[in-house]
């Protein structure tokens, strides 16, 4: 198997496992008060990050493509926007991408901060999945939507010929809960949008998973009942040679980047959601883990002790850590085995100019690197496969 067949066999996965080497999100500039002292060491049961988005999108080798399966009946565009700040509504996101294209829709995924309403309003269709952070407050790419939404100056046309869905990401631990899907959904109504499938929302407190699979049972087809299908020359004008965004290159000896030095904001390179604050992030090495549990069956409460003497970040009570976690050198080197894959190979991320551009592109991640590095920091290699 190459190189290229196995990315496409690793897209779409979540980290799961905490490596030893850990990456934490610097904290936005927010001024800490003088006598405030770095604490030594933090005790959190679960901030495990997902990165799911980073190979949610496939690569794709030019000279290798295969005209993807079209359903026999076409329904047209989707937009499926999401409001993350952890990855998990921008990892359903992709499971819905993955799923309305099987239907016969022709999905865009799109992250909120990259928000445009002449898209929206040209789209006509559009799903929006929505987490709440803060007390009841918008994730951090929303914001500027949720300030849009609910401005004055909306009137209650606005969105007149727009069909919408919601599903809300919240914790029924929070006062606020699902405040952002419940706003959303309120508001797309408001402003003249027709809603064409239930609002749902799920609680991650309890089982958010389960949730989102119960709420998306009979999606698409509730969508088939009300939507009119795609005249069939209207489809074939969508079948290009590929629409995938990436190709992935090889052999032409370029160097592995160093991402320790990697200066992203002086890179004109846009990523995808989350990876500007991962390629920003601190190193920091854990020093123990405990269960602190004595029976798992139900459930894990890690001690984990952070050594962040070097990284130069600090933590106070209530501050939000977010950590982006590795695989492990021993997982990495097996599945490089049994997928045949050179781990020093380097290879070159470049993007598929034939594919249409209406939705901004972005990067999944830096390159060049090699297959390690993409092995060890930008694949899940030990979540179930969907
Ligand atoms: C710091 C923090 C604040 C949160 N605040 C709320 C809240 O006010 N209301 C709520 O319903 N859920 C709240 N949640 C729960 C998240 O919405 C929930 O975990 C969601 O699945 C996160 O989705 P995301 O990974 O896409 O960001 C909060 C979670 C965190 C970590």
């Amino acid at each position: 198997m190459d190189l290229f067949n196995c990315l496409l066999l690793l897209c779409g996965c979540v980290f799961l496992v905490v490596g030893i080497t850990m990456k934490f999100k610097k904290s936005p500039a927010k001024p800490q008060p003088s006598e405030t002292k770095p604490v030594p060491y933090f005790f959190f049961s679960f901030f495990l990050i997902y990165l799911p988005f980073i190979f949610s999108k496939t690569v794709l080798k030019k000279d290798d493509v295969t005209t993807p399966e079209i359903p026999e009946v076409s329904y047209g565009p989707i937009h499926i926007y999401f409001g993350s700040q952890t990855g998990t509504a921008a990892n359903y996101a992709q499971i819905l991408g993955e799923e309305s294209s099987k239907n016969g829709f022709q999905p865009k995924i799109i992250d909120l901060i990259d928000f445009d309403i002449k898209q929206l309003k040209s789209c006509k269709l559009a799903t929006f999945l929505m987490a709440t952070h803060g007390e009841g407050e918008p994730t951090d790419n929303s914001k500027a939507f949720n300030e849009w939404i609910a401005d004055e100056e909306r009137t209650n046309e606005e969105l007149k010929g727009v069909k919408f869905l919601v599903f809300g990401l919240g914790n029924k631990q929070y006062q606020f809960y699902n405040a952002q899907g419940r706003k959303i959904n309120e508001y797309m109504e408001k402003l003249g949008a027709e809603r064409i499938y239930k609002y749902g929302e799920g609680d991650d407190n309890d089982s958010l998973e389960d949730d989102f699979n119960e709420w998306k049972t009979g999606l698409w087809e509730g969508l088939k009942g009300v939507l009119q299908p795609v005249r069939s020359t209207e489809r074939k004008t969508t079948k290009t040679q590929s629409n995938l965004p990436f190709i992935v290159n090889t052999g032409n000896d370029a160097k592995e980047i160093d991402l320790e030095t990697y200066d992203v904001n002086s890179d004109d390179k846009e990523y995808e959601f989350q990876m500007k604050q991962y390629l920003l992030s601190a190193s920091a090495n854990v020093t123990s883990i405990r269960e602190l549990r004595q029976r798992t069956d139900d459930g894990s409460t890690i001690h984990i002790e952070i050594d962040n003497g070097s990284c130069g970040v600090s933590y106070r009570t209530a501050d939000n850590l977010a950590m982006f976690p590795e695989n492990d050198l021993e997982t990495v080197e097996k599945v490089a085995k049994l997928l045949g894959l050179n781990l020093d190979e380097v290879f070159t991320l470049e993007e598929n100019e034939d594919v249409d551009k209406k939705i901004k592109f972005k990067f999944p991640f830096p390159s060049p690197i090699t297959v390690r590095t993409f092995l060890t920091k930008f694949c899940d290699l030990h979540s179930p496969i969907r």
